[in-house]
């Protein structure tokens, strides 16, 4: 039986999660922060493990109009719960309200939990191997007018956390948008990237994974692994095996960032060369490749980056002349010091810093 899925990204980067699913072979139809997809659970849960550039993939259980709280309670009642939940799984609802006089959301979230609660112990349940490990389970309903959805997050966690980032520093990049760079960039895996302002060496290490055809969350677990439907279900852990070993480096100034790249690295089993270097003396691991980085904002401690901008123009149009390049910078002037035709492919929101990714194009 197909569901409804909904593969949440933050505004902006919706093409590049539905050419993900693509190259997955799944058609998606991208909406406001999301891309929507059709697909029975074990052809989702096999993507929630594939996915590397979603916040979040959801399956829709509930779909209708609610005109009042009773009528909401026979919506979420009308649905089968138990594909899904058991009576005593851990549940908590994130609810979002918009233009609805359906009332206050603390009182449309007990409702909505009564109502689970209430099918969940009408019908006969499911029978489900008691090793079945019990994990909190994430639902998410938002009404807007009448109309009312509500889903089952298959990770729990952010699917963007894989498990491998436990050593950071001040501005890590989320691991997801660290993979929405690489394939924005369209890197496949076949040439050098460096990434010569690494930090905690996010960019790389997904690059890593990415050419290898790791699964991106290796071995963390997913609230949709106690999903009664998907018990016996094995997940596959066959690798795709891409035969690729590109040259990936990870360089910073700094070096208390290295060592955490390091140790990340390792747990996440990814093969970087990692290298103490200011980018006024950058690396060149080869004669071109592709740099992707996230270069500092001067945000937080409020000091000019120009300097750093302007350095970074000049590794590239000097030790790094023909490589591919493709950053992250929150305004056009600094992107424009690094060369004067970067240009933006697409802007979001990294923190709640408005960035956009610059495309430096060495023809260009
Ligand atoms: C925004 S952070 C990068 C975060 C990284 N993407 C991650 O996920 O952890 C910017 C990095 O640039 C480094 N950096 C700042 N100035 C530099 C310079 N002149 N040369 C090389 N690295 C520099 C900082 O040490 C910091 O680790």
């Amino acid at each position: 039986m197909s569901h409804r899925w909904s593969l949440t990204v933050p505004p902006g980067l919706e093409a590049v999660a539905q050419a993900e699913l693509s190259q997955l072979g799944v058609d998606g139809r991208p909406s406001p922060g999301a891309v929507l997809l059709s697909a029975t659970l074990e052809e989702g849960a096999a993507l929630a493990r594939r996915l590397r550039t979603a916040n979040r993939l959801m399956c829709e259980v509930v779909a209708g109009k609610a005109h009042s709280l009773e009528g909401l309670a026979a919506l979420v009642r009308s649905a089968d719960w138990r594909p899904f939940l058991r009576l005593r799984d851990p549940m908590e609802l994130a609810v979002h309200v918009e233009e609805s006089r359906l009332g206050r959301k603390d009182v449309i979230e007990k409702k909505v939990l009564h109502a689970i609660h209430d099918q969940l112990r009408a019908a006969p349940a499911l029978s489900v191997p008691s090793s079945r490990p019990h994990r909190a389970q994430h639902l998410q309903l938002r009404v807007v007018g009448d109309a009312v959805s509500l889903s089952i997050d298959a990770g729990g966690e952010r699917l963007g956390v894989r498990g491998w980032r436990q050593a950071q520093g001040k501005a890590p990049l989320r691991e997801n948008l660290a993979a929405s760079l690489l394939l924005l960039a369209g890197w496949a895996g076949d040439e050098p990237l460096l990434d010569p302002f690494c930090g905690a060496g996010t960019i790389p290490i997904e690059a890593a994974l990415l050419a290898a055809g790791e699964p991106p969350g290796g071995g963390r677990p997913y609230a949709m692994e106690s999903w009664p439907a998907l018990q016996g279900v094995t997940p596959s852990r066959r690798r795709a095996p891409s035969g690729l070993r590109p040259l990936i480096t990870g360089s910073d100034n700094y070096a208390p960032a290295l060592a955490d790249a390091a140790e990340n690295a390792e747990r996440a089993g990814a093969s970087v060369e990692w290298l103490r270097a200011d980018i006024a003396d950058p690396p060149t691991p080869a004669a071109t490749g592709l740099v992707v980085t996230n270069p500092p904002y001067g945000l937080r401690l409020g000091h000019s980056v120009d300097g750093v901008y302007r350095a970074f123009g000049r590794a590239l149009s000097g030790p790094l002349r023909g490589w591919r390049a493709l950053f992250l910078c929150p305004d056009q002037r600094l992107a424009r010091l690094v060369h004067p035709r970067a240009f933006a492919l697409t802007g979001f929101s990294n923190g709640g810093v408005r960035v956009s990714a610059w495309a430096v194009d060495p023809q260009g």
